[in-house]
């Protein structure tokens, strides 16, 4: 049975069970990335921007028991910002190719479709049936990135402090776990709309304007991720000449994710970009006692940036594309007019 769910007022044991598979879904295509826990699943799920809104249904197997609820063996959600509806699958490994995941698709797109959206795009991850199957239903592919995973037990820290200090004069580190305090928030939004240098996908939209962006630290806040923030300021100026950004997520604290990267364009060949991510790994040794390992995404156009993170010692992991589809081909494909 497929039902709209919405994740503030679900049960906990329904909670649990999407959890179940998840982390099922995990072992079977992502056998290297760490199981989610419970902690903050719900706000992770429930949370949103300003603005945006996100809309869920689970697929539910039949109750054994009057006081089973019946594990949830599919979920669909999907986020709809600005005119596109960002959509997430997830099909339990035991009831593939039984046609659930079109069907969770199809009553995402019927809903993005009456919501007026024009389209519809999705993350796929590399080398996993998502491929096949977001290709079989018609959606193109628009981009791909590279994921690359940093393993922190491998790391030589005291060539990493080298790095970090390894910067021209006239500049200086600054770290702040939690985020820019509220005086940087200006000069961090110029620095982020002067150059979109990004480390990750582009359905993760950064943010441009002072607002947006406390907005945005404030979800993640909500949301159970933890950001941390490294600083270059130009002492001249004080400027925000570069800016590192990792979040570690309450779900999966081993591994943290890598959000933008950007060194400003008057401050480019001081070696900022290597001198801030270094910094960070080192402030996070210390700051994250559970914390093995950092993911990050970047285009294969950005030589510059793949250069720094391969002296830092990331490892390219697979393939991670951006899909899309007009959603009322989808809704025509999915569900032709009889
Ligand atoms: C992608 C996914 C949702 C598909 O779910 P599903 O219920 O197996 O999909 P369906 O049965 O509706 O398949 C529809 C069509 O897609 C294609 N397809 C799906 N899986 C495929 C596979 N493994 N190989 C080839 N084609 C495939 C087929 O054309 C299929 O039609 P068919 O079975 O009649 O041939 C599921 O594999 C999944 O949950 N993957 C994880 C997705 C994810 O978010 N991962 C990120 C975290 S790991």
């Amino acid at each position: 049975m497929v039902r709209e769910w919405d994740p503030r007022t679900a049960s906990s044991a329904e909670i649990a069970s999407l959890l179940a598979t998840l982390n099922a879904v995990l072992a079977a295509d992502l056998p290297q990335d760490p199981p989610w826990r419970e902690t903050s699943l719900r706000e992770y799920l429930a949370e949103v921007m300003p603005g945006e809104r996100r809309i869920s249904w689970i697929a539910q197997a039949e109750p054994t028991d009057p006081g089973d609820p019946g594990a949830v063996l599919g979920q669909v959600h999907v986020l709809l910002l600005g005119d596109i509806g960002v959509l997430e699958v997830l099909v339990h490994p035991s009831v593939r190719r039984s046609g659930l995941g079109r069907d969770l698709v199809l009553r995402a797109a019927r809903r993005v479709y009456q919501e007026g959206f024009q389209s519809i795009g999705v993350e796929v991850v590399g080398d996993t049936p998502a491929v096949a199957f977001y290709e079989a239903l018609g959606f193109a592919r628009e981009y791909v990135e590279t994921r690359s995973v940093l393993d922190l037990t491998a790391v030589d820290w005291a060539e990493l402090a080298e790095m970090a200090t390894g910067i021209g004069a006239g500049y200086h580190l600054e770290f702040f776990p939690g985020g820019p305090p509220d005086d940087l928030i200006e000069a961090y939004a110029r620095a982020k709309a002067e150059v979109r240098d990004v480390d990750d996908g582009e359905l993760r939209p950064s943010s441009y304007d002072p607002e947006r962006l406390r907005d945005s630290l404030d979800t993640l806040h909500r949301r159970g991720m933890k950001p941390y923030i490294v600083l270059a300021r130009h002492e001249q100026s004080g400027e925000v000449a570069g800016l590192t950004e990792v979040v570690v997520p309450a779900q999966h604290p081993t591994r943290a994710d890598q959000y933008d990267t950007i060194v400003a364009q008057d401050h480019r060949g001081y070696g900022i970009d290597r001198a801030i991510k270094a910094r960070m790994l080192l402030e996070l040794r210390s700051a994250e006692a559970e914390l093995i390992e950092v993911q990050t995404w970047n285009a294969q156009a950005n030589e510059a940036m793949l250069k720094v993170n391969a002296e830092l010692g990331y490892r390219s992991d697979r393939d991670w594309c951006e899909y899309s589809v007009d959603v009322a081909e989808l809704v025509h494909r999915l569900d032709p007019p009889r």
